[in-house]
């Protein structure tokens, strides 16, 4: 069968059949699940339809794969939300999913393919994939700051967040983007320290700057404590059993 690889963002009538792959997969809310397709563009994530024709040259929807970016790897993809279509599963579509979004990834520039998985390890290594340590995705809210704002950010939380200047000495790595550097690195900051989109627009001089020390003061006022676990519960051999599945593997191939 003739098979190819389109953007859901380009394809704004088969996001209802993408939603309904994911969640007989992945059982969600549909407006959950619209929200997060919604997210997808050009720049990523991106969410990739593998779509073939029918006799009436309709498009038929076989899976879906997304990609994103790697905090601190700007020459990296993660993959994940892999998934054929329930009826159309062992008949060599879920390899072509991978290869085409692999060939997508590479033609777009990038080195390496992340992603993790507790339960299908051996389909990543029949197709590849080694493993490898833990790296985090680029989730579709992060902010992009240049290393102008980035520098802002610092100079406003310099010496009061430990955070802060940890990270930005180890994580010390650039992207291009419409032709401007970009920190990968601070998004995972701003996101690790829980700042609002409203103060990192303070922080790097999109608001007034009057606001800004009193922003930051409110926001290092430190959390209310978590509320107390609960009691640990007798664990049964089922439970066990599950929580085994549930370990996460990460794997990584070049491209
Ligand atoms: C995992 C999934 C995408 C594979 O798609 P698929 O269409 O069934 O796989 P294919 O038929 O293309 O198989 C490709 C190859 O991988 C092998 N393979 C498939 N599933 C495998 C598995 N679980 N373990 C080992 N090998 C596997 C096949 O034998 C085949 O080998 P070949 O190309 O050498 O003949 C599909 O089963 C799926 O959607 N599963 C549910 C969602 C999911 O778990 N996604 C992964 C999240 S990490």
């Amino acid at each position: 069968m003739n098979v190819q690889l389109v953007k859901l963002h380009q394809h704004d009538e088969l996001i209802d059949i993408a939603v309904k792959i994911l969640n007989d997969q992945w059982p969600r809310s549909k407006i959950a699940r619209l929200h997060s397709l919604s997210d997808s563009r050009d720049d990523f994530p991106c969410c990739l339809l593998l779509i073939a024709k029918d006799n009436q040259q309709k498009s038929v929807v076989i899976g879906h794969s997304k990609l994103a970016r790697v905090h601190g790897k700007s020459k990296s993809l993660f993959i994940e939300n892999v998934v054929i279509d329930k009826g159309k599963r062992g008949l060599g579509f879920g390899r072509k999913l991978m290869e085409l979004s692999e060939d997508y990834a590479h033609k777009q520039g990038f080195e390496d393919i992340y992603l993790s998985t507790h339960d299908k390890c051996k389909f990543y290594e029949h197709l590849g994939y080694c493993y490898t340590c833990a790296v985090s995705p680029v989730r579709a809210n992060a902010k992009l700051l240049t290393p102008d704002q980035f520098s802002a950010l610092q100079h406003h939380f310099g010496g009061k967040t430990d955070g802060i200047s940890k990270q930005s000495l180890q994580n010390d790595d650039f992207a291009q983007k419409d032709g401007e550097d970009i920190h990968l690195q601070t998004i995972a900051i701003a996101e690790s320290n829980h700042y609002t989109d409203t103060v990192i627009q303070q922080m790097i001089g999109t608001l007034p700057a009057a606001n800004i020390e009193e922003t930051v003061h409110t926001k290092l006022i430190p959390p209310a404590p978590p509320p107390v676990p609960p009691p640990p519960q007798p664990r049964f051999e089922k439970d066990q059993s599950n929580m085994r599945q549930e370990i996460q593997y990460w794997m990584m191939k070049q491209l």
